[in-house]
């Protein structure tokens, strides 16, 4: 993995190279470069890092001894949830450039060097989390996913799902050797969170590296410093079998008025409504708190439906996933339409010119699609990045359409494609990668 065959080489005077294990506290120092942090890189010695070491890249001065001068990783997803399918896909994470050397093009070559990694790989998607909006829409990565953050009042009154009753609760410290199979299993299981069968939650990822579930589970002194307690879960089970879970952190600050505490929740995951409802339940009554906050919660989760009064959670939607489509044909063939389409696409790409140009995406509703080069006229022009914002079906191309990054040329095409792309569950992602 060098940079040699880069479309963008790197700066003069900088050369690239695969880290291994023996950089870690060259890159946790870049990284509390890039990402500023109350810890000296020495307090993180019990922070296994969730890297995949083979994905893993460095960038150094030529000249200096001293360090890094930025760094970038990718997550393994084999099985990233599009609409009505999963694709492979690498979770890009990591990206961090010292001070000292950026606006000097580092990341520029490293997204090129990503992408050319990702073909090479037969990955025909990248997704990322973004630090700031502004960066990535330059490299075609689109804002494809939303989430809200809510804070749902104590004792907050959720409507009755028959079979609420039925479930038995375990409220207990979180433990990789107990509950490890669980949560795994729940955490993938399609659909969720509670889906109807047979529907998916594009972009809804999970941990597929031993690496990524051991930092999962670990419980750093670096995390407590924030006045969090250590991991806790809640299990929900009917007959003896695990139906949904929920990992959180309480912390507690006793005011003169009383006491006024907070639920940090990690996941929540429900196999059923009942089993949501069940989960809630608890989740919105644990003595002395105040407040449960999720912390990615999709825009249209069971809660928000079951809570009788979801204004009080007060919710703010925010950025979730991005997607950057790096093989087109690939990528629209590989996923779902929710209603008939055969629909000619213009595109442009500056970043992977052999995307550009028009391409027929046909497909039947919720069955098989066939996206092919054609000489054809475009019936809807649009740049790479809209594509990918629209991808996972969260975000409308008719949406788009309003803000003039995707233009009708034939009459029609905009409302015909616009419902194709969509998809009956928002996407979302429910933990930061
Ligand atoms: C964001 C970051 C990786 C950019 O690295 P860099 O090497 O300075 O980026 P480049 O020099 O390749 O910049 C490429 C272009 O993006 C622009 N750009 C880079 N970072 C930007 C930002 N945060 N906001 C707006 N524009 C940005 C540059 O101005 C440049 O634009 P130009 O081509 O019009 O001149 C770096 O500033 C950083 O590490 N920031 C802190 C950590 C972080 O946010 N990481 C991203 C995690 S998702």
């Amino acid at each position: 993995m060098t940079f040699d065959r880069s479309p963008t080489a790197l700066p003069a005077g900088y050369r690239g190279r695969p880290l291994t294990a023996d950089d870690r506290t060259a890159l946790l120092d870049l990284d509390t470069w890039a990402f500023p942090d109350p810890h000296a890189v020495a307090e993180f010695d019990d922070l296994p890092l969730p890297l995949t070491w083979e994905r893993t890249v460095g960038v150094e001065p030529v000249d200096a001894a001293d360090g890094l001068a930025a760094i970038h990783a990718s997550y393994p997803f084999s099985h990233f949830p599009v609409p009505g399918a999963t694709l492979p896909t690498a979770g890009l994470t990591w990206v961090g450039v010292h001070p000292q050397h950026r606006r000097r093009g580092l990341l520029t070559a490293m997204i090129d060097q990503h992408l050319e990694d990702c073909r090479r790989r037969g990955e025909p998607l990248s997704a990322l989390f973004a630090a700031e909006t502004a960066i990535y829409g330059r490299f075609g990565y689109g804002k494809t996913a939303d989430d809200q953050r809510v804070s749902v009042p104590r004792g907050a009154a959720l409507r009755d799902v028959p079979g609420a009753a039925d479930h038995t609760v375990r409220v207990e410290h979180a433990d990789r050797a107990r509950h490890g199979d669980l949560v795994a299993r729940l955490h993938r299981a399609p659909g969720l969170p509670v889906g109807p069968a047979g529907i998916n939650r594009p972009g809804w990822a999970t941990r597929e590296t031993e690496e990524l579930w051991e930092s999962y589970w670990a419980d750093p002194k670096s995390f407590r410093a924030s006045g969090r307690e250590s991991l806790r879960i809640v299990v929900v089970e009917r007959d003896g079998e695990p139906r949904g879970y929920a990992t959180f952190r309480r912390s507690l600050d006793w005011q003169v008025t009383g006491p006024r505490g907070t639920v940090h929740l990690g996941d929540v995951v429900a196999l059923d409504p009942a089993a949501a409802r069940a989960l809630w339940g608890v989740l919105l009554d644990l003595d002395l708190m105040s407040s449960t906050d999720p912390f990615l919660l999709p825009v249209d989760d069971a809660v928000m439906s079951l809570l009788v009064d979801p204004r009080a959670a007060g919710a703010r939607v925010t950025d979730n996933v991005w997607v950057r489509v790096v093989d087109v044909p690939a990528a629209l063939a590989g996923r779902r339409y929710q209603a008939d389409v055969d629909v000619v696409l213009g595109l442009t790409d500056s970043r992977l010119p052999d995307n550009a140009g028009s391409w027929r995406l046909h497909a039947t509703a919720f069955g098989a699609a066939t996206c092919e080069r054609t000489d054809a006229a475009p019936d809807l022009e649009l740049d790479v990045r809209e594509l990918g914002a629209a991808y996972l079906g969260g975000t409308s191309l008719a949406a788009l359409g309003g803000a003039g990054l995707v233009t009708e040329r034939t009459p029609g095409a905009l409302a015909g494609a616009g419902a194709a792309f969509g998809w009956p569950l928002a996407p979302a992602c429910g933990w930061v990668f």
